[in-house]
């Protein structure tokens, strides 16, 4: 059996310990196997870029963070976009998994690369998907593999702002990645003891958050410390399209700078922004992780040998099993306002800058 296998889009910690996980079950369970890795992610089997592998490439990589396949960004929209030769990106796949003589693609990725997964399964490759992402937005999956990675680098980034904050007597902006979703913002402000707690599902009103900070200070302290997500919006531009967006903040992508601005100004305190940016994606993956994606990668192996194509590993209620690909394909994962994260933040006095307060916990 010709496996082929690549790693897609952002990359995170973990892909390692999931390419070695399924690469030891399937040479350990399934007999006659080759692995043919495939370079930068949908890129090389694009442009047909593949090396055959060895089983002693898949040791020593349990904790390195990366990928040692290479990942690349290709656009979804992009994928039946016909070139001069009236070819598609699409049929280039189609024709180089013929070529490599794959029996099977194994694609680990987040969200996009699921999409790409599904069109190809549609278009009659045996696919196999495998949810990573710092941002923990695929749909039908409790957990995706990186996310609590991420988790515990931007907790240690705002615990370590904290104290100089503290210091200073200043409120601080620390911008965490998610620029679609909030769950990376969510769970390392809680665990880092975050007063409010900007996400792009829960729009804010700036005065809220100046309420919320002068609040505090009238209160006796003198520090606020504010995790937004990069895709934080106010009320006002959650009713502009994208491209408003962009324009009203006068060339920054996020919100950050400009609320702090705001802040500084209206609350009369003195802020600082911190973007710790891709150190969040960086380095090795937690124990955590390394244990979800073995349990992930070995999973997408079992997968393999009951050949269950079309599909997509997910965890679900602390229970491994997947997804249809067709049933998750295109649809995103956002944290919902009845979250009990969300609940047991507001339950303890975390304000999401939309003044509501807590209602009661699930
Ligand atoms: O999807 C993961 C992610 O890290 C997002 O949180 C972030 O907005 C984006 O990727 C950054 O992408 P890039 O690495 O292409 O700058």
């Amino acid at each position: 059996m010709r496996i082929g296998i690549l790693t897609s889009g952002g990359d995170c910690p973990g892909l390692n310990a999931v390419i070695r996980g399924f690469a030891k079950y399937v040479y350990n369970q399934i007999p006659r196997v080759e692995m043919i890795g495939i370079s930068d992610g949908y890129g090389g089997l694009i442009n047909g870029e593949a090396k055959m592998l060895k089983e002693s490439d898949f040791s020593g990589i349990l904790n390195v963070g990366g990928t040692i396949l290479g990942t690349s960004r290709q656009p979804f929209k992009m994928m039946t976009v016909e070139d001069q030769n009236g070819e598609s990106k699409l049929d280039l796949m189609k024709k180089n998994y013929k070529k490599l003589d794959l029996d099977l693609l194994v694609t680990l990725g987040g969200a996009g690369t699921h999409k790409t997964a599904g069109l190809l399964s549609a278009a009659g490759l045996n696919v196999i998907g495998i949810p990573k992402t710092i941002d923990n937005d695929i749909f039908g999956t409790d957990v995706t593999f990186g996310f609590h990675t991420a988790v515990d680098i931007a907790t240690e980034c705002i615990d370590r702002i904290h104290t100089t904050a503290a210091s200073h007597g200043r409120t601080m902006l620390i911008e965490i990645m998610g620029n679609k979703v909030g769950w990376l913002t969510l769970y390392s402000g809680i665990a880092g003891g975050a007063d409010i707690v900007l996400i792009p599902e829960i729009p804010y009103d700036p005065d809220e958050v100046v309420r919320t900070v002068r609040h505090r200070i009238t209160s006796g302290k003198a520090f606020n410390i504010i995790a937004i997500a990069e895709g934080a919006m106010s009320q006002q531009e959650s009713k502009m399209k994208k491209t408003e967006r962009l324009q009203a903040r006068g060339g920054d992508a996020t919100a950050t700078n400009q609320l702090a601005k705001y802040i500084s100004e209206n609350a009369e305190v003195e802020t600082r922004v911190v973007v710790p940016g891709h150190l969040q994606r960086g380095g090795s993956p937690s124990p955590y992780d390394r244990l979800l994606s073995t349990e992930m990668g070995s999973f997408a192996g079992k997968l393999v040998q009951d050949g269950n194509f079309g599909t997509t590993v997910a965890m679900r209620n602390n229970q491994i099993t997947y997804n249809k690909l067709a049933d998750i394909a295109g649809k995103t994962k956002f944290v919902p306002e009845d979250d009990q994260m969300i609940a047991v933040a507001r339950s303890i006095g975390i304000s999401f800058g939309d003044g509501k307060k807590f209602k009661e916990i699930r």
